[in-house]
């Protein structure tokens, strides 16, 4: 027999997990841990950053230990400039140090950083050991700890490397987000507009509901504010499952889909943010930051080419405004933008897609060659100067 093909069907999703939101929940990952995980599990390797845990590693470890699991820590720098391979090389070294085996586990205790590497670590060590997630940055809760995108930068670009690794439970603790920079409070709500601005009016609605509760107030102040904290959890509940049912549908991103509820969907706003991050070398913007621009930027294109009425457009200008400031574009050169924007061409098989809105949850993918491009010039011209 000189050749055989074999076909394996798997479900779109490996398993089902539980995404449990609430108030305080940190003292209790022990039992979920216990719920989440496979009877036999002994060993969990937390893996987080110095600051977070400084700040919440004794408790997350004492739940867990309380449990009957055996625990070892793995740290790792803090900040996106950690999340490559080299720091992934010395996760796998701890990991394989501290015989964490094909029945043990892997905890993730951060932010998004930490989630993509520590994901990525346990996608690849022994080919895959359990991961759970507890997410500590409103963006990591509502959006990278959910749907099983794990990875790290590389020199050629961002998320490059990486693999689909579902968690089998996440754990958000609200509790949390009170020790949480300003920054990154608006970066994780520029986020969530972005959920909305595709998800719809509803989606959108509950955000500006919070927004309007929240006063500009930060979110350590708002911490006894039982109210807030109800509307908060509802909130990212509400955001989780939007993007749960997205990915649900389209698990790994199908190249081929291009419809209004594939996976790329969720790029909204991310084309230009890319863009923004990649010209000023990563580190003037907090990853949520440009994205908000990004939301900016493409319901503007959208209105220029008649996709998009203007009611809409000023509608996301006003919720992106009122969370919070976002750092100025000054400086920003139009011709490096447009240069950086070929990097999504790379991943799209040649051909720049841009995620443009019809309206409030009705997003559209467009490809280049239906943008004119000096419609693409000007509003990209007008917009960087509107906002240096
Ligand atoms: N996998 C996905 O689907 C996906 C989706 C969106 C974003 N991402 C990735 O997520 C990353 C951004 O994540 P992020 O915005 O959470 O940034 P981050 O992980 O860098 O966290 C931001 C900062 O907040 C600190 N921090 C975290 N929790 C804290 C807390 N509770 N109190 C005080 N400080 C705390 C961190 O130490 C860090 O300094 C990017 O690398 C992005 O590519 C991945
Ligand atoms: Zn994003």
């Amino acid at each position: 027999m000189k050749e055989a093909s074999v076909q394996i069907d798997l479900p779109a999703i490996p398993a089902s997990y539980h995404i449990r939101i609430g108030n305080g929940l940190l003292d209790d990952a022990g039992p979920w841990a216990r719920g989440s995980l496979d009877v036999d599990t002994k060993r969990v390797a937390v893996i987080s950053n110095p600051t977070v845990y400084g700040l919440y590693g004794d408790r997350t470890i004492s739940s867990l230990q309380n449990a009957g699991f055996e625990t070892v820590r793995c740290l790792v720098g803090d900040g996106e400039t950690y999340k490559n391979l080299e720091t992934v090389e010395s996760v796998l070294t701890s990991l394989a140090a501290d015989e964490i085996t094909r029945s043990d586990a892997v905890v993730a205790l951060g932010g998004g950083v930490v989630g993509d590497i520590a994901g990525f670590a346990s996608a690849i060590h022994l080919r895959g050991v359990s991961l759970l997630q507890i997410p500590t940055t409103l963006l990591a809760m509502i959006d990278s700890s959910v749907g099983g995108k794990t990875g790290v930068n590389s020199p050629a670009g961002k998320n490059l490397i990486g693999a689909f690794h579902q968690p089998k439970g996440v754990l958000i603790d609200i509790a949390v987000l009170a020790t949480l920079d300003g920054r990154e409070v608006t970066a994780g709500l520029c986020e969530a507009v972005k959920h909305g601005a595709i998800g719809g009016t509803e989606l959108l609605g509950g955000l500006t509901d919070l927004l309007s509760a929240r006063k500009g107030r930060d979110f350590a102040e708002l911490s006894e504010d039982d109210r807030f904290q109800e509307l908060l959890i509802e909130v990212i509940a509400r955001q989780v499952e939007f993007k749960a049912n997205i990915v649900t549908d389209d698990e790994k991103e199908s190249s081929a889909r291009n419809d209004a509820r594939s996976r790329k969907i969720l790029n909204f706003g991310h084309t230009l943010a890319h863009a923004l991050e990649s010209v000023t070398g990563y580190e003037y913007f907090r990853h949520g930051e440009a994205v908000g621009y990004g939301i900016l930027f493409a319901a503007e294109l959208s209105k220029n080419l008649a996709l998009c009425d203007k009611i809409d457009v000023q509608l996301l200008n006003d919720v992106v405004q009122s969370v919070g400031p976002l750092p100025a574009l000054t400086g920003i050169d139009l011709k490096e933008v447009r240069k950086a924007f070929t990097l999504d061409k790379k991943n799209l098989a040649g051909s720049l897609q841009m995620v443009l809105l019809k309206g409030i949850g009705k997003p559209v993918i467009v490809s280049e060659q239906d943008i004119p491009p000096n419609v693409m010039t000007r509003v990209l011209e007008e917009f960087l100067a509107k906002w240096a």
